[in-house]
């Protein structure tokens, strides 16, 4: 059931909600916008029928427009947006403390609107929200990797987890995690539309929200492998379902250094066809 309900008072009949519906199944109905019942699975229930009415008369999903948010002069301009996407590094030296937990949920919960195909909506946050949990499978994955190099049966394209191997091994240098309190790992049922994009963008959402929060990120692609390719074993200590494509792995802490000013890349490479 959608609940699709108008509110006769304040709509106006401008026929908004019925042309940006994306499934187009909104109707005008005896004068105002209606889903026919043996419409409604084909509802994305995306709520673009209630972010665009003019006059908040839009109620779907049991969601009144009251509890949302007011796009109204109230969206970051440009010149913000585009500093904090200059200005994001990725951090490789953390304070030795944990987030607020508050704060990681405030992180996650604004990450969960990035976009998903067909509004699926599955990405799994797999969060690792403990320094000493993080310790945990940090040496759960060094151990793992320690069987691999001893037993030579590491892969010959992952050689270079032998150095790394070493380093941690010789001077207690973390290059896999970079010794980060905190993980985040975004993985999706393989069978939703668009998992890999899915999880991609909701990271990255997560990226800069968390950098805007004064969180440093750095995303994990020597943490990847070796969960999902070289310690297996690892996908169960964290819980990541089965079923699941784990898309990508981000570390997230508190700073130990901050940068003060953005980086100058050259321009952008640019085909027009
Ligand atoms: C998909 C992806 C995987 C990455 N994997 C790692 C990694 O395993 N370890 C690391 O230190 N940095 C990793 N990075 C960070 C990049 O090295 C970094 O983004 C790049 O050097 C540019 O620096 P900036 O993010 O500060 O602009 C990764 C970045 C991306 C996008």
């Amino acid at each position: 059931m959608l609940s699709f309900a108008i509110d006769e008072q304040k709509c106006t009949k401008c026929g908004k909600c019925v042309a940006d519906c994306p499934a187009q199944i909104i109707a005008m109905t005896a004068g105002y916008p209606a889903i026919d019942p043996e419409n409604e699975a084909a509802c994305y229930k995306c709520q673009h029928c209630l972010a665009i009415c003019p006059t908040a008369a839009v109620t779907i999903l049991g969601l009144v427009p009251e509890n949302s948010r007011t796009l109204v002069a109230a969206v970051p301009p440009p010149e913000q947006l585009e500093t904090l996407i200059k200005g994001r590094r990725s951090v490789r030296r953390y304070l030795e403390e944990n987030v607020d937990p508050r704060l990681i949920q405030q992180l996650l919960d604004v990450a969960w609107y990035a976009p998903t195909g067909v509004n699926s909506r599955q990405v799994q946050f797999t969060v690792v929200d403990d320094r000493a949990k993080m310790t945990q499978l940090r040496e759960e994955i060094m151990a793992g990797l320690g069987r691999l190099v001893r037993e030579t049966t590491l892969p010959p394209e992952y050689e270079r987890f032998t150095t790394i191997l070493s380093v941690w091994e010789d001077k207690g240098v973390d290059i896999i995690f970079r010794n980060a309190p905190h993980l985040l790992i975004a993985s999706a049922p393989r069978q939703v539309v668009t998992p890999l994009a899915d999880c991609l963008i909701a990271l990255s959402y997560f990226d800069l929200y968390a950098q805007s929060n004064g969180i440093g990120t750095v995303w994990g692609g020597l943490a990847k492998l070796a969960i999902d390719e070289l310690v297996p074993d690892c996908r169960a200590t964290l819980g990541i379902p089965e079923d699941h494509l784990l898309g990508y792995v981000m570390m997230f802490g508190n700073p130990a250094i901050h940068y003060q000013r953005t980086v100058q890349h050259g321009p952008a490479i640019i085909h027009r066809m």
